[in-house]
């Protein structure tokens, strides 16, 4: 399908119906999916090269050398190296921290511990944008269940996915999900359109009410990143840093990312 032309197509119909509906730009052609598709999979291997070597008794910035050689191992670039001033490659945020932890020498992964690092890469322009979650050793009852109920709400938001759904079921599906744990959600930070750009238009709520929001057309490309918190969902930023992300409870937060594009039929994940 050219999802352009299905764009002129259908556009006209859902804005009849009052729907707030994307701007054209924001459709991708099949080419640049490809592109993005294809540095999805180098992104996935960073990502898989990690899980193969994270343990106890490394630093976050053993984690980051790992990603940075890996990146220009495959020809590409990190993208979070340098982004407004981002000093590391990729982020690698534990226990309380929520998201934009910087891998650091001094910080050193310990048994008990829950770490997501966050990797974006790109390769011949295209961006690609995912996150996974760690665990070191045994990790009490409390933090097994957080990274089980994240990951399930990531698949609860991908099961809403297909053409014309709204911004706020992929909202709902997470938060609904979250809240029924007894977990929360947090507000402040969200998905995004990406591919040409690392942080492009739509913003992605992880929380919100069914049937309302933008309608997602075929050739979209957007990323899903639930940030799940034991406790309150508030949370600070650091401001040493001006980077990271904490919960204001100190309780625990963990999340999942995926890049994904809606298809005629549904959706394709292009990372994870
Ligand atoms: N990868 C993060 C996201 O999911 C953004 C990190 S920006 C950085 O959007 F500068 F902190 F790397
Ligand atoms: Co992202
Ligand atoms: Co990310």
């Amino acid at each position: 399908m050219d999802y352009l032309l299905n764009y002129d197509e259908m556009a006209p119909k859902f804005k009849k119906l009052g729907m707030p509906i994307p701007k054209r730009e924001l459709i991708k052609t099949a080419s640049q999916i490809e592109g993005i598709r294809q540095v999805g999979i180098i992104n996935n291997k960073i990502l898989d090269l990690v899980a193969n070597n994270i343990k106890v008794g490394m630093s976050t910035e053993e984690i980051d050398n790992l990603v940075y050689n890996a990146t220009k191992e495959y020809g590409a670039i990190p993208a979070c190296l340098g982004f407004e001033g981002f000093p590391k490659s990729c982020c690698t945020s534990i226990n309380d921290q929520v998201c934009h932890g910087i891998p650091s020498s001094k910080v050193f992964l310990k048994a008990g511990d829950i770490i997501n690092v966050d990797c974006t890469t790109i390769l011949n322009g295209y961006y690609a944008d995912a996150s996974r979650m760690f665990q070191m050793g045994l990790i009490n009852e409390e933090a097994d269940k957080l990274i089980r109920v994240t990951k399930e709400a990531l698949e609860l938001a991908l099961k809403v996915l297909k053409p014309y759904c709204r911004l706020g079921d992929i909202g709902y599906a997470i938060e609904h999900h979250v809240k029924q744990n007894g977990f929360s959600v947090v507000h402040e930070i969200g998905g995004h359109g990406v591919g040409l750009d690392f942080h492009e238009e739509p913003y992605v709520a992880h929380f919100g009410k069914r049937d309302t929001g933008l309608v997602l057309f075929p050739g979209m490309v957007f990323t899903i990143e639930p940030m799940i918190n034991t406790g309150t969902r508030k949370v600070f930023l650091d401001a040493s840093n001006n980077w990271t992300i904490y919960t204001m409870d100190g309780g625990l937060s963990a999340q999942v990312e995926h890049t994904v594009v809606i298809t005629e039929d549904g959706f394709e994940i292009l990372a994870n």
